[in-house]
């Protein structure tokens, strides 16, 4: 009788799944492993050298010969993928229109075409493509009376992301957030005979202050002003999906979402708006805030890494770029 089966609880009973290791892990629904994860690195000019970033405690500005050992180390790893930013060698180097970014000599495609010597494509090496750090103004694109003139800063982005690829590049990914600026870098690299590079918008970026720790080791916060004349307002979620659908109409291959926590909702959203693969960017600011309470002996580090991973797959990134991945995967976080 039906109704007997329903006043029985007993008889259903989800903790069964629960009961062991294996049998959780059985029932999982949800993974995280070196190859869901891309690993950031921060490149200098020189050759060796480490420069400890204090706001990003295990994460160093790195020479090309340093950055190359640790891609190697996170090949083994299972991470096979890494981004990668540039900053200024000197102050004296930016530049109201920021053409440092663009210098075929510069620390990005130095390191690109170092990568590319020594690893093939064993690794899938990301550009980062903005301005910023290369900028005397700190923004993301050309600035002039007091505003961020987004048509003219399309040649500039266009332009450096051209440099990356020449040197290298399998993937370059612009996080300036000018509008048009998909269309106008995908057209560069074709006319350029670049048509197999493929192309990782930042399609969705949040005017964060989860940022803070980046403009440290980028050398990038703006010297006047904020960023929320061209990054997201915290509190749109359907002009997410506006951007997205943007940047894959002007021919982006992949999309991302970022900052991640604080953004689980919006990833969802998107995931749910498009095919394309979508990245979450669990940025500088969410590592640094776990890194500073485990050193307080606050936190478990290795739960929480895992634990925030796991909700940022769970809530529909395919990958995640994420400071953490060199360690997670070397201590067994995952
Ligand atoms: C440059 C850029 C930023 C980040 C990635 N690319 C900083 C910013 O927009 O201010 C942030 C990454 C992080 O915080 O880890 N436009
Ligand atoms: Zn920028």
């Amino acid at each position: 009788m039906s109704t007997r089966i329903a006043t029985r609880p007993e008889r259903v009973r989800p903790r069964r799944l629960r009961r062991t290791r294996a049998i959780r892990d059985l029932a999982a629904e949800t993974h995280v492993t070196p190859a869901h994860c891309v690993m950031p690195h921060f490149v200098s000019g020189g050759l060796r050298g480490e420069t400890e970033v204090p706001s990003l405690p295990g994460i160093a500005q790195l020479g090309v010969e340093d950055l190359v050992r640790q891609v190697a180390e996170e090949i083994e790893l299972g991470i096979r993928s890494v981004l990668l930013f540039g900053h200024a060698r000197e102050p004296a180097d930016k530049t109201s229109d920021g053409r440092a970014a663009w210098d075929a000599d510069g620390p990005v495609p130095v390191a690109l075409r170092r990568l590319k010597a020594e690893f093939g494509d064993d690794v899938v090496v990301i550009a980062d493509v903005c301005l910023c750090a290369y900028t005397d103004h700190g923004h993301c694109g050309i600035f002039e009376d007091g505003a961020v003139k987004n048509d003219l800063s399309l040649g500039p982005l266009a332009r450096t992301a051209l440099a990356y690829a020449d040197a290298g590049a399998d993937v370059v990914a612009p996080s300036d957030m000018m509008d048009g600026r998909v269309a106008a870098i995908r057209d560069g690299l074709d006319a350029a005979g670049h048509e197999e590079v493929l192309l990782l918008s930042y399609a969705v970026k949040y005017a964060s202050a989860y940022y803070g720790p980046f403009r440290d080791a980028a050398d990038s916060a703006p010297a006047s002003g904020d960023r929320q004349g061209y990054q997201m307002d915290p509190r749109n979620v359907r002009e997410a999906l506006r951007e997205a659908a943007l940047d894959e109409r002007e021919g982006a291959d992949m999309l991302m979402v970022k900052p991640a926590l604080a953004y689980l909702d919006v990833i969802r959203a998107v995931r749910e708006s498009t095919r394309l693969p979508l990245f979450a960017y669990n940025v500088s600011g969410e590592y640094a805030a776990v890194k500073a309470a485990a050193a307080n002996g606050w936190l478990d580090e290795a739960r929480i890494v895992r634990e925030n991973l796991t909700a940022m797959r769970r809530a529909g990134a395919d990958r995640i770029i994420t400071y953490h991945a060199r360690e997670a995967a070397q201590r067994g976080w995952l």
